[in-house]
Order: C-alpha cells, then sequence, then structure tokens
C-alpha cells in the first residue's frame, strides 16, 4: 500500500492540506490503513464525499446483515447498546429517529435558547482566570460549554457535568488495548447512569429532551428503551467533543493573528460568515463514520466491491480546490463557503445550528471580555492530536495581555 500520513498524529493535524493533498495526487479515492478501522477507501474530493455520502443505499452504516460497523461479537452490552444509535442505522429506522428529535433542534427552537447560551459564555469567560494564569482555554472554557448547554437541552444535572466530561476523556483515548478497556469502563457506567436519568423521568417527569422521549416511549412503536439510551449517548457525546474542538481551534485562530480579532471586534455582525470559515478550516470532524458498500459500484474513477468500506474525508472536501477559491486561505469573510464539515444527506449534522450558535456565543463572550487575550506560549508550541478523524487542540494556554 503506498505511504499515507499518520491521521492521528500532530504532524498531520497541524497541517493537514499537506497530507490531503499527497492523498490526492493519488486519486480521488484512495485505500488506506485507518486506525481502528482497518484497510478502508477514502474520498479525497468534494464531489465523491458529497456523491458518496447523499447515496445511503449503496453506502450503508451497516452490513448486510445489519451488524453495526465496527462492532465485534465479544464486545459488551454497554457497547452494542449505544453503538445501536441512530447515526449508525439506515432508513427506515432511522427516519423514524431521527423525526422525534428533529423539532427540538431546528433553527427556530435554537435560537431561542441563543440568550440562555451567551449568558453561560459570558459566566465562563468571566471565571476564566479564577484558578489562575495561565488558563486553560480548553477545560476552563471551550470544554465546559458545549456539555453545559446539551446538559440543559436533555435535562441533566448540571453537577454532573464532571463525570461525563471524564467519560468522554477515556473516550477519546482510544489507542491501545488498555485504553480500549477504560473506554469500556467509561460506556458502561455512562449508560447505566442514562438508564437511571431515564427512569427518574418515568417516575417523575420533569424538563428537557428527556422527559420528551419519555412521553414518546408511551407511544407503542416509536421508540424502544435501548434506542432511548443510545439516542441521548449521542447526543451527549456529539454534541460535546465537536463543538469543543470548533471553540479551541477558531479560538486558536484568532489568537495566532490578533488582525483577525481585530476585524471581527469592529464588527460582531461579521461572526455569521466566519464561523462558517472556521468551520471549514478547522474542520473538526475530519472523516465520517465507515460505510459499508451494497453493490459493485464506481466512486471517483474507482470501482468499489460490494463489502469494502469507504469514508468520507471531509477534512479533503473542505479544502478542494475545485470547489473553494484559494482554498488554504482562511478567508473569515468568505462566501458562498460550500463547507461539509456537518456532512451530508441524512446522517446531516443534527445540532448543526445549535453548534454555529454556541461557537459564535463562545467567540463574542471570550474576546468581549478579554479583548486583549493572547496564547501564554508560541503557536507552534500547541499539540495538534486527538482520536484519529477529529481534530483537536490538546492544551490551550492564555493569558489576560495588557
Ligand atoms: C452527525 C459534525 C455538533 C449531533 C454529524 C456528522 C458530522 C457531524 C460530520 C455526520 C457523520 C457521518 O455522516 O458519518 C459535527 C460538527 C459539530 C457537530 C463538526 C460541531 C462543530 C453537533 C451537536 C450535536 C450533534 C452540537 C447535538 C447535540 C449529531 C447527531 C448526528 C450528527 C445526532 C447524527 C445525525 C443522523 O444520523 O441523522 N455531526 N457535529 N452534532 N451530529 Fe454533529
Amino acid at each position: 500500500m503506498a505511504s499515507q500520513p499518520d491521521f492521528a498524529s500532530d504532524v498531520f493535524n497541524r497541517n493537514p492540506a499537506a497530507g490531503i493533498a499527497a492523498l490526492r495526487a493519488r486519486g480521488h479515492v484512495v485505500e488506506v490503513r485507518f486506525p481502528i478501522v482497518g484497510r478502508v477507501w477514502l474520498t479525497t474530493t468534494h464531489e465523491t464525499a458529497a456523491a458518496m455520502l447523499k447515496d445511503s443505499a449503496t453506502f450503508s452504516l451497516r452490513k448486510e446483515d445489519g451488524e453495526v460497523a465496527g462492532l465485534r461479537w465479544w464486545m459488551p452490552k454497554s457497547i452494542t447498546v449505544v453503538a445501536d444509535n441512530m447515526l449508525t442505522m439506515d432508513e427506515p429506522d432511522h427516519t423514524r429517529l431521527r423525526g422525534i428529535v428533529d423539532e427540538a433542534f431546528r433553527r427556530r427552537a435554537v435560537l431561542d435558547m441563543q440568550p440562555h447560551i451567551r449568558t453561560i459564555a459570558d459566566r465562563l469567560a468571566d471565571e476564566l482566570f479564577a484558578a489562575g494564569r495561565p488558563a486553560d482555554l480548553i477545560q476552563r472554557y471551550a470544554r465546559i460549554l458545549p456539555v453545559s448547554v446539551i446538559c440543559e437541552l436533555l435535562g441533566l444535572p448540571l453537577a454532573d457535568r464532571p463525570a461525563f466530561i471524564a467519560w468522554a476523556n477515556a473516550m477519546n483515548r482510544l489507542k491501545g488495548p488498555i485504553s480500549l478497556l477504560r473506554m469500556m469502563g467509561s460506556l458502561s457506567r455512562m449508560r447505566r447512569y442514562l438508564e437511571q436519568r431515564l427512569q427518574a423521568a418515568r417516575e417523575e417527569g420533569g424538563e428537557g429532551l428527556i422527559a420528551e422521549l419519555v412521553q414518546v416511549e408511551k407511544e407503542r412503536g416509536r421508540i424502544t428503551r435501548d434506542e432511548m439510551v443510545a439516542m441521548v449517548f449521542l447526543l451527549l457525546a456529539g454534541g460535546s467533543e465537536t463543538t469543543t474542538h470548533l471553540i479551541s481551534g477558531s479560538a486558536f485562530e484568532l489568537l495566532r493573528d490578533p488582525a483577525r480579532r481585530d476585524w471581527l471586534a469592529a464588527d460582531w455582525s461579521r461572526l455569521g460568515l466566519a464561523v462558517e470559515e472556521f468551520l471549514r478550516f478547522v474542520s473538526p470532524v475530519q472523516f465520517t463514520k465507515p460505510r459499508y458498500v451494497r453493490r459493485e459500484v464506481e466512486l471517483g474513477g474507482v470501482t468499489l466491491k460490494k463489502g469494502d468500506r469507504v469514508m468520507a474525508m471531509i477534512a479533503a472536501a473542505n479544502i478542494d480546490p475545485d470547489v473553494h477559491e484559494s482554498p488554504d486561505r482562511m478567508d473569515l469573510a468568505r462566501k458562498p463557503n460550500r463547507h461539509i464539515s456537518f456532512g451530508t444527506g441524512i446522517h446531516f449534522c443534527l445540532g448543526h445550528q445549535l453548534a454555529r450558535i454556541e461557537a459564535a456565543c463562545a467567540l463574542e463572550a471570550l474576546f468581549v471580555r478579554w479583548p486583549r487575550l493572547r496564547l501564554a506560549v508560541k503557536p507552534e508550541q500547541i499539540r495538534w492530536s486527538g482520536r484519529p478523524g477529529i481534530r483537536s487542540i490538546d492544551k490551550l494556554p492564555v493569558v489576560a495581555g495588557s
């Protein structure tokens, strides 16, 4: 197999463009070895990524026997239950489950939450240096905001936030057998916890999406108990980690180039377009989940066989020169911006409106409160890493500036 980037490395994630160009030079669909997934085809252009994601009948998230990609017979129920979620389902189950939660994430519903999200962001910005200087912008800000918002939306107690963050951390450090065991432990604790919260909502009612799911459960056949656990897990996991990396990646881009920050601060109404460019440029989710090829098909000049697996490389689609002018340049006023950071097709991100609003609130609150905020280290010292497929910064130490 031809040489390929180390997708989880600092070198690749610091500047994915170089590795992506090398992959694209091999073709529009190329075979790679991907951590945990194994041998898999990757799309390297916007066109191939979109074509693949929009054809969910040919590119399915499940094997023909209905098995979820990546699951093994020996895995405990804690993993199989939560993995059996909407994001790994095809129609008609996917449509049934998505229909239940769609309303809560519509633009109107999310806009109603905006003032409250801004209040949370303002409070976190105020407390940024409460534990000393420099502060790690990730631990003290970018991680807490999304998890707080999704907890409130679901109706989970804010006091339980540290537990979610610890579970998420264990899940994101999946690098070998020991971390796999740790991840399984975290998943089973999380599953037990979610089952208890659902049970409490059945007995006592309450506010939030969990209480609404319990109402839906009463309409027989719409959602099962295991599907409810999987749904809440998906929202909690999907709603926190990715948004954290969008906020921290965007803040990093503004911190390392104060001219960009000044341009935004001169007129915060520019933020909407800027967030789109951050989504394109940071690309927090770099690859979609692998899809199974259900029938022999041609994609990007390659004949894929039934049973092959293929992933859309979002990060490559987002810097495809056939679609984006000067793709390697960050242009905060870019329009149009045809990034696919939220995927496309039937699994198009449910939380896209929420993520956009969270990122905008987070950036504005941060730089209004701390207009001279700056990095406490050189930009080159910031380490990019993470789970393969997720582009994230480990630590972002900042000082208030003067
Ligand atoms: C799906 C990205 C924030 C919930 C997806 C997918 C992507 C994505 C790429 C499709 C994956 C695939 O097709 O394999 C992102 C990014 C975010 C973000 C970059 C932040 C910057 C959120 C938030 C939530 C959320 C805040 C909500 C609570 C979901 C769900 C799905 C999904 C439930 C599955 C949808 C379905 O299967 O129909 N997201 N997401 N995401 N996302 Fe997000």
